[in-house]
């Protein structure tokens, strides 16, 4: 059987970082303070909450944290019932009392690297929108959650500049997030750590808008209310409130507006960092880190807990959730995996599901007893020998009790990653039930 040959550090560098070529946040990148000033001016809108939800409405900018809510609502939520767009946009709840506003770039997906690009070459885009939504809720104190190392060093460097130069009403401080904690990231996670607590989600947490993706919320461990936005997501903002939602609008698609970055990985000539309009397709993403390095047998979208496509059925796939949702699969944070046609899936699948299940935080039961049940499965499937049937039906049975029953999302992104090898790697598992591999190429 042919072995799996993915995996490979995330890549670091940004491909793309000039404009003209989709790119924005990439072009907009300046180390010190006043490089970032003289190129772009201060923070606007200080001290007027409405008016940021008003733009960010018209904007339509969705959070670039895996979850694409809108972040006019989590706002609005977070200023409560009389804030631009009323209780309907909170989803009926609101909080009284200051909250805590966080910065998101555990970035705890294996293969991502744009937060901490941002945060080593632009600190100053993700700290201003993190100021603009801080001064917009009239928060306690604000924080940037990323992990020790070179991003958590320049933030600390951006962060001793906007002291110096009192650039912030409420500066914001680090807090540190654990290496290799897949789910260390997620929202009720950062939330925690904030709190003093530890990096795990927590089941009570409950998030303040109807739809809400754990990106805001109060509850009763947490001793206030924290509103967390991913780091890419704050650095959209602060160009946006300087250049309009017109100029937002100009890249991307009507309901998806704007650019995202993309940490383009695997069999690619030159894997790295691109930003492109959302609905850019497959192939364009690809094509911007160069291209197939190799035959390609399929795509991975979405990360780890991202789903799998078949590389020749979809090259015109356009990179959005829209686009996606046909595919079972979305973008999550922003993340493209090429496999090699001479890989094997299904080994592949297996071991990233091994990998998720190795990493809940084993709190709730479809974590505790599924992922590593969903985990074995896979295992078997990669394996072959003779009852592959069964083991693809248990796979997808227990795909489907994980799916949504978890506190947090980490076991629907088991569940989409398996359900979605399922689905483009059908040939192989006849081919390994007969004890033999082609790769995910046929
Ligand atoms: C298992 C898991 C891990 C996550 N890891 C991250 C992460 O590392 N960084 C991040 O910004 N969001 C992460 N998220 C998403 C957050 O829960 C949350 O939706 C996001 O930070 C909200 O910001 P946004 O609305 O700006 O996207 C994760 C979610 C899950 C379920
Ligand atoms: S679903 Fe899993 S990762 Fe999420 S809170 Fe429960 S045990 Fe933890």
């Amino acid at each position: 059987m042919t072995t799996p040959t993915e995996s490979g550090p995330a890549p670091a560098t940004a491909l793309s970082p000039e404009p003209g070529n989709g790119g924005r946040l990439l072009a907009a990148g300046a180390a010190s303070l006043a490089e970032h000033v003289a190129r772009l001016g201060p923070v606007p809108y200080r001290g007027r909450p409405a008016q940021l939800v008003d733009e960010l409405r018209a904007a339509g900018l969705t959070g670039r944290g895996g979850a694409g809510f809108p972040m006019w609502r989590k706002l609005a939520a977070a200023l409560g019932p009389d804030a631009a767009g009323g209780p309907d946009a909170a989803g009926g709840q609101a909080w009284s009392g200051p909250a805590s506003v966080v910065a998101n770039a555990a970035e705890s997906e294996p293969e991502s690297a744009k937060d901490a690009w941002l945060l080593t070459r632009a600190p100053h885009l993700v700290l201003d929108g993190l100021a603009l939504v801080a001064e917009a809720v009239s928060a306690a104190d604000a924080y940037v959650y990323v992990k020790a190392g070179p991003a958590a060093e320049a933030v600390g460097r951006a962060l001793a500049e906007r002291r110096a130069a009192r650039v912030d009403q409420r500066p914001a401080e680090v807090r540190l997030a654990p290496p290799g904690v897949f789910v260390a990231g997620e929202a009720s996670a950062a939330a925690a750590v904030v709190d003093g607590g530890a990096a795990k989600p927590f089941p009570q947490f409950v998030p303040l808008a109807a739809q809400a993706p754990r990106g805001a919320g109060r509850q009763g461990r947490l001793r206030r209310s924290l509103v967390v936005c991913n780091a890419e997501t704050l650095a959209h903002l602060a160009l946006l409130a300087r250049h309009g939602a017109a100029w937002f609008r100009e890249r991307g698609t009507v309901d998806e507006p704007g650019t995202m970055l993309v940490t383009v990985g695997g069999a690619v000539v030159s894997p790295g960092l691109v930003e492109v309009p959302i609905g850019a397709t497959l192939a364009e993403v690809v094509g911007r880190a160069g291209g197939a390095a190799e035959r390609p047998g399929a795509i991975r979208v979405g990360g780890y807990g991202g789903s799998w496509l078949s590389a020749d059925r979809t090259p015109d796939v356009p990179l959005s959730r829209a686009g996606l949702a046909a595919w079972d699969a979305a973008p999550g944070p922003g993340l493209v995996h090429v496999l090699p046609a001479r890989a094997c899936g299904l080994a592949e699948t297996a071991r990233l599901a091994g990998y998720l299940a190795a990493q809940s935080a084993g709190q709730c039961g479809p974590c505790r007893a599924g992922l590593p049940e969903l985990a074995a499965a896979a295992g078997q499937l990669a394996g072959g020998g003779g009852l592959t049937g069964s083991w693809a039906r248990q796979a997808a049975e227990v795909a489907e009790l994980v799916d949504g029953r978890g506190a947090c999302r980490h076991p629907d992104g088991a569940a989409r990653l398996v359900r979605s090898a399922l689905r483009v790697f059908a040939a192989d598992l006849h081919a390994h039930a007969a004890g033999r591999c082609a790769g995910s190429g046929g």
